[in-house]
């Protein structure tokens, strides 16, 4: 897994540009809002200190710049109520927006990896999981976190200003009174990140425990078990140990928030009655304590709003560089450029020469020196022990994973110098453990092939042969049907029937290769049996590979391939295997013993 890692100086850079092309339009009206909202109370204070100070010494040639200030200060909070609810609209547009764009690149990416390396890898995980955590919501956050420093700062500096301005001793009395609130909450905003990230570990494991309880997959083990209140019991315990830590930090907290805000307040009401004494002695203004007494939260808030800003966005930005990072992950996956022709268009042959392949981190080699060739059309068994490498080899086949060792060539071409997306077009087929899409019946066998449209006849044609066309009859809605009793009219399928619905959908693709990894093994005898004559049918002029544990099934095979610890043991037809007495044999003659008996 290659890396190319972003600095942290740019992340902000990045999330700027990634939010400025989801909505140009949208991102300048949020940043001018944010601006509007932090200067109209600022002046408002300046405008009722305005009125106060006409008031208190009000004289009828004044009354028309009173009457002016009362409708600029009405207007004013005219205007923030009307705008208020534009803001939060144009706010969450965004955040919807971004959350979608930044969705769809971080699966899109996902899905852009043609083999399956990627999920072998536990690192994959770890940089999936803190990567979904930088999209959406933190991106949209990074620009609040901006914006609000932005607002912090002009705040700071115009309730500064016109605090010293009203009397410089007091002003600055004021100033310093926040420093140690100030460096309190950095303090606090600090622990809070560390906590969260020291807590992300034990939060995974609590939902985990709680998803056990919560999740159908589970239900069944957890009642013959009876695991309800072990569960619980674990949950109980990990939830206490993590918040008797947490609470000692919290508890730290409380102390020092009492002391920094104290002395803030102590210093505020010196400056309080130095006021007081000076409009005792009339040197001040009604109109300046006014606007002194409501710049000074705003001053206070002000800070507090950059303080937060710059560890939250230090925060933020931690998981948008995850994210930005893992768009840019790199498996070393290539990809070449032929396609078959289209006079071809069939396979006519596959060929794999001295392939091995070691699993990703694996300590054994899974498949070793693997030599066959094979001619269209042809039905070919892979047979072995668990664990003997067939699956293995139909990945490869797929191209899921390249060989660590030689190649696979198709129409005698290298598979690797074909467009892995074209290739696979010609590919289909039915895995040993089926994906089970919570869809409709109907899109589960779209899935077959998405670019054309596929009748409903021959949808139940396939249905047919794979037998599963009787059981979709019963159902209320046929075809539309969902796959998953979570949602309204769903049902639920067994696992024989969900590998019906995947044989069902290979056998509407129109492709020349086909894997049907142990495609039976979930099938009754009735179904096995319509199952083989169908691919035979279905394959008369295709390759199809079919991994089998019953042999009774190989016997008309064009080529049986038997595999014992990743290597070919033996290969040939049916007769010449049992004429040969080895492997084959015992395994076929085991099982027909079996069955005598
Ligand atoms: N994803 C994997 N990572 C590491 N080893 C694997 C993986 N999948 C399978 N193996 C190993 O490769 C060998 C062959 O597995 P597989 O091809 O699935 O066997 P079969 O299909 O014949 O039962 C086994 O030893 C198995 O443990
Ligand atoms: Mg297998």
């Amino acid at each position: 897994m290659k890396k190319h890692l972003l600095p942290m100086q740019n992340v902000t850079l990045k999330s700027f540009q990634l939010l400025f092309h989801a909505s140009p339009i949208m991102c300048i009206a949020f940043f001018m809002f944010e601006i509007l909202f932090c200067l109209i109370p600022i002046f408002s204070a300046k405008a009722i200190s305005q009125i106060v100070n006409i008031f208190s010494d009000l004289k009828n040639s004044e009354l028309n710049d009173l009457m002016l200030i009362v409708v600029f200060y009405i207007s004013m909070n005219i205007g923030m109520q009307v705008l208020l609810p534009i803001r939060n609209n144009v706010s969450e547009k965004l955040s919807d927006k971004i959350a979608k764009d930044s969705e769809m690149m971080f699966i899109s990416k996902i899905a852009s990896f043609h083999s399956i390396h990627c999920f072998e890898n536990n690192e994959f995980y770890n940089e999936m999981q803190i990567a979904r955590n930088g999209c959406g919501t933190r991106l949209i956050s990074s620009l609040q976190m901006i914006s609000s420093l932005l607002r912090g700062i002009i705040t700071i500096i115009l309730t500064a200003g016109y605090m010293l301005s009203i009397h410089w001793v007091i002003g600055t009395i004021s100033l310093l009174a926040v420093i140690p609130n100030a460096f309190y909450n950095f303090w606090v905003s600090k622990n809070r990140v560390a906590l969260f990230r020291s807590r992300a570990e034990s939060s995974r494991k609590l939902s985990y425990l709680s998803s056990i309880l919560s999740t159908p997959g589970y239900a069944k083990e957890v009642r013959l078990f009876d695991l309800g209140s072990n569960i619980l019991k674990k949950y109980e315990n990990l939830f206490d140990t993590e918040y008797s830590r947490i609470n000692k930090v919290r508890g730290k907290q409380c102390l020092l928030g009492m002391i920094s805000a104290s002395v803030g307040a102590i210093a505020n009401g010196a400056a309080l009655v130095l006021f007081v004494i000076m409009a005792i002695n009339s040197k001040t203004s009604a109109g300046d304590i006014v606007l002194y007494t409501s710049l000074l939260p705003q001053f206070i808030g002000g800070l507090q709003i950059i303080i937060n800003g710059v560890a939250q966005t230090k925060d933020n930005n931690y998981y948008i560089k995850h994210f930005l990072d893992f768009l840019e992950l790199d498996f070393g996956e290539t990809n070449g450029t032929l396609t078959l022709p289209s006079q071809i268009k069939k396979i006519h042959n596959i060929s794999v020469n001295h392939l091995s392949f070691c699993y990703p981190n694996a300590e054994r080699y899974a498949l070793k020196n693997i030599n066959f060739t094979i001619d269209a059309p042809a039905l070919v068994a892979v047979v072995g022990e668990n664990g003997s490498g067939k699956s293995t080899l139909i990945k490869l086949l797929m191209r899921l994973f390249d060989p660590t060792n030689g190649e696979i060539k198709i129409n005698d071409i290298p598979m690797k110098e074909y467009d892995i997306l074209k290739l696979r077009k010609n590919m289909s087929g039915v895995f040993q453990d089926p994906a089970r899409f919570s869809l409709t019946v109907r899109e589960n066998l779209e899935f077959a092939n998405v670019e054309h449209k596929i009748d409903d006849d021959d949808m139940w044609e396939a249905c047919k042969k794979a037998g599963i066309k009787d059981f979709i009859k019963q159902t209320s809605k046929g075809l539309d049907t969902i796959l998953d009793k979570q949602f309204e009219g769903g049902t639920e399928l067994s696992g024989g029937q969900w590998q019906k619905i995947s044989l069902a959908r290979a056998f509407l693709s129109d492709a020349s290769i086909l894997f049907f990894d142990e495609a039976s093994a979930d099938l009754d005898p009735k179904a096995e049996y319509i199952f083989y004559q169908s691919v035979r049918e279905y394959a008369k002029d295709k390759i199809a590979f079919y991994i089998t544990h019953r042999l009774s099934g190989t016997k008309d095979a064009d080529l049986i391939i038997v595999l014992k610890d990743g290597e070919i043991v033996e290969i040939g037809k049916h007769t010449e295997l049992i004429k040969q007495n080895g492997e084959y044999s015992k395994l076929y003659h085991a099982q027909a013993d079996g069955y005598r008996s």
